[in-house]
């Protein structure tokens, strides 16, 4: 799970130095992975070239400043973010890589699962590895195969048939000046062509500044880069890739914090615009329509996604239950083995990942089509992965999302699933076109409703600090139903970002066995969703008689609510609830986070986008 990225500028263009532009995209990709970052320059001199790599432990930031990286100069080079798999952060393990002359750089994202067997054949060959990394092969492989007579390109054709695992590779060689090699599998990986300047990466917000025209690479697709030009070659044949080009309307500007101090303020604060789009947009895409009747016509439908994604399957199991009648057999994704001897030919998954790669999904969804399953995916990237191997595609609009903890995108994906549960239960008979209407009218109310987060933000700073003060390590999330769902989502934010055990169930289960754990003082959060306030009352009065110190966030119904702490939303109906009632929960973990001097864009041990197993 790391961030890669490859530039190459023509000399006399854009100021003659593609440093700056590197540093910037590496910047941008530092939400992949934040142990340690590093860059490899090709620098030109009297006609022959030769590599120089920088890279150390630490954050982009720190290993620019340690280097002065950012008053090098070069046409060509690579850079990489970390996030650890083999081997500990470390300056020695941060990449690029080289092979054993230093002519060869690698800076990888993936996992080569047969790097052991190809380590121990290298090193029987005279090999000197000097890192713990599975990619370090890559480059001694690389050396290899050129040293028994291949050039550059047919040695990556050889070498992606070598390699097992995910990768998405950048190389940079010495002998060939000016271009970046690249090879693909599994792990993302785009080109941006411009006119004297070319770039690969990880992601496509970090090639904006780039290029806004856009190539998606795919699975064991490699080639090469020049300044303005890109080569992708597939089993030793040339692609054409000029009819895949695609034009990325997002603003740089979204990708930067805006004035707020954090990226996850930024991109609460950023919902109600979040949802607005994602519903028009849903409104006028024929895939939302292609997709629900695919569901309709299902013999059972399946839904998976990890982490929020997974919490928003468990909204869309409710509303299919509601509007359409229909079962959902929802499943965390990385548990999809579990499903494999059940799925069969005429059911239908629901795959929800905001990235399009988290690879447990894709692993899911790889596994229901093989056994005879289609595949609807709900995404926020075009052109990801995810949506290119699923049947169809229903794009939610929230922009890019920097922070590490899910919030404008949980958001969305509840817009795109409601609405695709009330077409299901249209295309079912159960549902007329003045249901469907009233629901999309409700949605349209989530964004006034996402507009919480600004009101309440003082008060929800106030209640993490009260909770702080009380010495708070441990506390519940529960509500019932819809509410469940969300104190879950609530629940991983609390976890994430503020380091606090946080457990969610619904409200109900307390008297089965968790009650036992209240005590004086202890924190229990109601999340309070319309229609089932007097049995959450209950539930309150329970734990009140235990010491627990109760805190309701829910929509104004809840104002008699037996608690010691309310936060009241406004008054929304089921659809609109969670646009209204998830901004201050999100903004509670933030505060828990912050207050206690935590980053809460950069979680320890996490990255945003998990595309290992
Ligand atoms: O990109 P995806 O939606 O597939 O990511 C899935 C999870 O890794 C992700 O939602 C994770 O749980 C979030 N960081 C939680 O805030």
């Amino acid at each position: 799970m790391c961030g890669i990225i490859g530039v190459t500028l023509r000399r006399g263009c854009l100021g003659g130095n593609a440093v700056p532009l590197l540093l910037e995209g590496l910047r941008r990709l530092e939400y992949r992975g934040y142990d340690s970052a590093g860059v490899a320059l090709q620098v030109c001199e009297d006609g022959s070239c030769s590599l120089r790599v920088y890279k150390a432990k630490g954050k982009v930031e720190e290993v620019i400043a340690r280097y002065g990286l950012d008053k090098l100069e070069a046409l060509t080079g690579l850079g990489h973010t970390r996030w650890a798999t083999h081997g500990p952060p470390s300056d020695v393990n941060a990449h690029p890589h080289l092979d054993c002359r230093g002519e060869i750089a690698v800076v990888h994202n993936g996992i080569i699962k047969n790097y052991a067997s190809l380590r121990k054949m290298l090193e029987e060959k005279g090999h000197v590895f000097r890192s713990e990394t599975d990619t370090e092969v890559v480059a001694h492989l690389l050396e290899e195969l050129v040293a028994s007579g291949m050039g550059m390109l047919e040695a990556l054709g050889e070498l992606v048939k070598l390699l097992e695992g995910s990768f998405a590779l950048a190389i940079l060689y010495a002998r060939d000046p000016g271009r970046i090699y690249f090879a693909r599998r599994e792990s993302p990986l785009y080109a941006a062509i411009g006119e004297c300047v070319s770039a690969v990466s990880s992601d496509i917000p970090s090639l904006l500044h780039i290029s806004r025209d856009i190539v998606a690479v795919e699975d064991d697709e490699y080639g090469y880069i020049g300044p303005g030009t890109l080569e992708l070659y597939r089993d030793g044949r040339r692609v054409d890739w000029r009819t895949r080009v695609k034009r990325v309307e997002w603003s740089v500007e979204e990708a930067s914090k805006g004035g707020y101090p954090h990226y996850m303020l930024k991109e609460i604060m950023e919902q109600p615009r979040a949802v607005y789009e994602t519903l028009v947009g849903l409104l006028e895409d024929p895939a939302a329509v292609e997709a629900a009747g695919l569901l309709a016509g299902a013999s059972r439908v399946y839904a998976t996604g990890a982490g929020t994604s997974y919490h928003a399957t468990l909204v869309f199991k409710h509303f299919m239950h509601v509007y359409a009648a229909t079962p959902v057999y929802d499943y965390i994704s990385s548990e999809h083995e579990e499903y494999e001897s059940v799925i069969r030919e005429g059911d239908v998954l629901v795959a929800v990942s905001q990235s399009g790669e988290t690879l447990d999904t894709l692993a899911a969804v790889k596994a229901a089509k093989a056994r005879g399953a289609r595949v609807v995916a709900v995404t926020n990237v075009v052109g990801s992965t995810l949506s290119r191997i699923a049947d169809v595609t229903v794009y939610t609009r929230a922009g890019p999302e920097i922070g590490v903890a899910a919030t404008k995108t949980f958001l969305t994906q509840l817009v795109a699933l409601t609405y695709l549960a009330a077409l299901v239960g249209r295309e079912t008979g159960r549902l007329d076109e003045g249901d469907v209407g009233r629901i999309v009218e409700s949605l349209r109310r989530g964004r006034e409703a996402a507009r919480s987060a600004e009101r309440l933000n003082p008060h929800i700073k106030l209640l993490a600090s009260i909770l702080l003060r009380g010495r708070t390590r441990s506390m519940f999330l529960l509500g019932r139903l819809l509410g469940a769902h969300l104190a879950r989502e609530a629940a991983l934010k609390v976890k994430e970002i503020a380091y606090l055990h946080a457990e969610a169930y619904p409200a109900g289960e307390s008297k089965h066995g968790p009650i036992a754990l209240v005590e004086d003082g202890f924190p229990v959060l109601f999340v309070g969703t319309p229609g089932v306030e007097k049995r959450l009352y209950s539930n309150m009065e329970e734990m009140k008689a235990r010491g627990a110190k109760v805190i309701v966030v829910g929509v104004d119904s809840y104002g008699d609510a037996p608690a010691d702490y309310k936060l009241l939303v406004g008054s929304y109906d089921e659809v609109a609830a969670p646009y209204a009632l998830m901004p201050p929960l999100q903004l509670l973990a933030y505060h828990l986070a912050v207050l206690q001097g935590y980053d809460p864009d950069k979680p320890r041990n996490l990255a945003k986008t998990v595309t290992v197993e």
